[in-house]
């Protein structure tokens, strides 16, 4: 049994080889938790945005990054069931999963299918939950829709692309051109994001508009978002990309992005404008985590039925935490990039 465990802590604003290793004690389960030895954490968006303290629910420095993680359970406190020692799990954190064990309440744990590979389990957790909930529960998208999947080479986005063609929908993704090929692999047509005519190409292929759009980029562009909507037509606004390395407030963006998404969605043309919040109801905890696990049960059961296309754009150890954060910046992979303590 391990005495000791690896984390990396962000220390304030950093670069990434100013992320800090450190061994401390294994630390104990308390009631209701569950240790976990983690298998893999992904380096998500959010700790992007993190590690400039430009997250809209910046944690407070020092602190452990890690969104999410898949990893088996190594011991429980009390009041937990003892047989979840050793099964596979995967959960959401927001942060704390970039260490070798990481202490998550049990009942937020999701379990992972038998045969499927950690690192693959991994890259949809955040990112399953995000799409599964803005496609089936915001949008509702269907057999015969078309929907517009910005950013659709990235975490979410590759994933938005794939539960949307298994629902039945076309797919049109924007993405860099580099990133052209391994978004038509997963079954849409790419355009171009910084292209100046993107909202006349997106025309072109859906003259009428298009049933959704799920937009992590905010900024002006939003407009063009909403623009593109068929009649009833919903708009999912899901983050403010575009302004990661703007100074100021890092709430403003977001919340000038709300004012606008209200004033659209009660416009009476029926077309619906929301902004999707993961945590959103998580005050209501058991309903919180009845929705997560079926949500995140159902994408897992599709990765371990071999109809999902994990994208795991490079497995880093936990130790070489830098590199993984900075490949994960760099604009050239597709998927994401995991940590494997
Ligand atoms: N609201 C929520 O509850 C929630 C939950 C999860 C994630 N998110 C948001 O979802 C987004 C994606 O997260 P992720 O972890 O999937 O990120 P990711 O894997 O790093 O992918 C980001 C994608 O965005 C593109 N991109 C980056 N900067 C951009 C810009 N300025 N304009 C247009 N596209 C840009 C990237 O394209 P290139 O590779 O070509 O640069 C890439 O396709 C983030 O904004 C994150 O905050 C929100």
């Amino acid at each position: 049994m391990e005495t000791s465990v690896l984390e990396v802590v962000l220390p304030g604003v950093v670069e990434p080889d100013g992320l800090v290793l450190r061994r401390g004690p294994r630390p104990t389960p308390g009631r209701g938790q569950a240790l976990v030895r983690v298998e893999a954490t992904g380096v998500s968006f959010a700790e992007q945005q993190m590690r400039r303290a430009k997250y809209y629910d910046q944690p407070p420095f020092p602190f452990v990054p890690g969104y999410d993680l898949v990893g088996t359970v190594a011991e429980v406190g009390p009041g937990v069931d003892p047989a979840l020692v050793g099964g596979r799990f995967a959960a959401l954190t927001k942060t704390g999963g970039w260490a070798s064990h990481a202490l998550v309440a049990a009942a937020d744990l999701v379990p992972v299918p038998a045969g499927v590979d950690p690192a693959e389990a991994e890259t949809f957790v955040v990112n399953g939950i995000t799409a599964w909930q803005m496609l089936h529960r915001v949008a509702r998208v269907t057999e015969g829709h078309t929907v517009l999947v910005h950013g659709a080479n990235g975490g979410v986005g590759s994933t938005l692309v794939q539960l949307a063609r298994l629902a039945g929908a076309r797919v049109i993704g924007t993405a860099s051109p580099r990133h052209h090929d391994a978004v038509r692999a997963l079954g849409a047509t790419p355009v171009d994001y910084r292209d100046p005519d993107l909202p006349a190409k997106v025309r072109a292929l859906a003259p009428g508009g298009v049933d959704a759009v799920f937009d992590h980029v905010g900024g002006p562009g939003i407009v063009d978002s909403w623009r593109l909507l068929a009649p009833r037509g919903a708009l999912v606004a899901y983050g403010t990309a575009s302004t990661r390395d703007e100074g100021g407030n890092s709430r403003l963006p977001v919340l000038r992005l709300f004012a606008r998404l209200l004033w659209w969605d009660l416009l009476p043309n029926g077309r619906t404008a929301k902004f999707f919040n993961i945590w959103a109801g998580r005050r209501r905890a058991a309903r919180f985590r009845a929705r997560l696990a079926d949500d995140l049960g159902a994408v897992l059961a599709l990765l371990a039925e071999g109809r999902l296309r994990p994208q795991v754009a490079a497995r880093v150890p936990l130790a070489e935490v830098a590199r993984a954060v900075e490949l994960a910046e760099s604009g050239t992979v597709a998927g994401k990039v995991v940590l494997v303590p």
